[in-house]
């Protein structure tokens, strides 16, 4: 029986050793979390999968690093926490640096720039950002445009987990606004009659990824990558790839 068991487990070992002599070395797992709600860096293609500059990006940045991509779709307000319990390596959702969540995470070099801009219905009497003073405003949970909203003068603010679910809300008269990332909002403009962005932009935000603190090894790796993207002009390959220049 001991000697069968042998047989057995060296012939086991020797197919092992076979299959293996072929295939390259196991990739170990670079998890993204993200938020894919958020066209065009992160939303669901016609099959489902998730795709976008986001989505593109990290597998280029996984390709430098030698790494298998793995994507995690949460909340976009459990993504802090994701990347802090080190549930997923890095935080890649359009994700805009601010003071606060650098208390929280590490943040890369910044890959893009964007906005928050207003969107109202056609003929609406809100004009520039002065004009939101008492409305009631629509923002995705947790995201820039939720702060600055927070901030407006007697403002209601109605928050959702998709943007998008804010942009319906606005079409169906129950919010007078919505502030939301510039990229995002021309999405949900051209995929809903009657509602336009306001020409005066709210702020201006950089888009950067969100790496656990005192994690310097990835953060230099994702710097580095991002560097080399940047030089060799892939970078700008994927942002054209989805959005045409005006
Ligand atoms: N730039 C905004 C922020 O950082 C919104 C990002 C929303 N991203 C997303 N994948 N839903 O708060």
């Amino acid at each position: 029986m001991k000697k069968l068991l042998s047989v057995v487990l060296v012939a086991a070992l020797g197919a092992s050793l076979l299959v293996c002599a072929g295939c390259t070395q196991q990739k170990s797992d670079l998890v993204m979390a993200t938020n894919a709600e958020f066209p065009p860096y992160e939303y669901h293609g016609d099959d489902g999968s998730i795709i976008g500059i986001d989505a593109e990006i990290a597998q280029a940045i996984a390709d430098e690093m030698g790494r298998n991509l793995v994507i995690e779709d949460m909340n976009f307000d459990s993504i802090l926490a994701a990347v802090q319990s080190g549930k997923a390596d890095m935080g890649v959702a359009g994700m805009t640096i601010t003071e606060d969540r650098l208390e929280s995470v590490d943040f890369s070099t910044p890959y893009a720039t964007a906005a928050q801009v207003i969107i109202v219905k056609e003929g609406s009497d809100i004009q520039t950002p002065d004009d939101l003073a008492g409305r009631t405003i629509g923002v995705q949970l947790g995201t820039t445009g939720d702060i600055y909203a927070d901030d407006i003068e007697d403002a209601t603010i109605e928050r959702f987990n998709k943007g998008f679910e804010a942009v319906q809300a606005l079409t169906q008269d129950k919010v007078d606004a919505v502030i939301i990332d510039n990229e995002p909002a021309k999405v949900f403009v051209a995929q809903n009659d009657g509602i336009k962005i306001i020409d005066e932009a709210f702020t201006y935000e950089e888009y950067a990824i969100a790496i656990k603190k005192g994690n310097t090894d990835l953060l230099n790796d994702v710097n580095a990558a991002i560097a080399k993207l940047q030089e060799s002009g892939e970078l700008q390959k994927i942002v054209d790839k989805y959005i045409t220049a005006e």
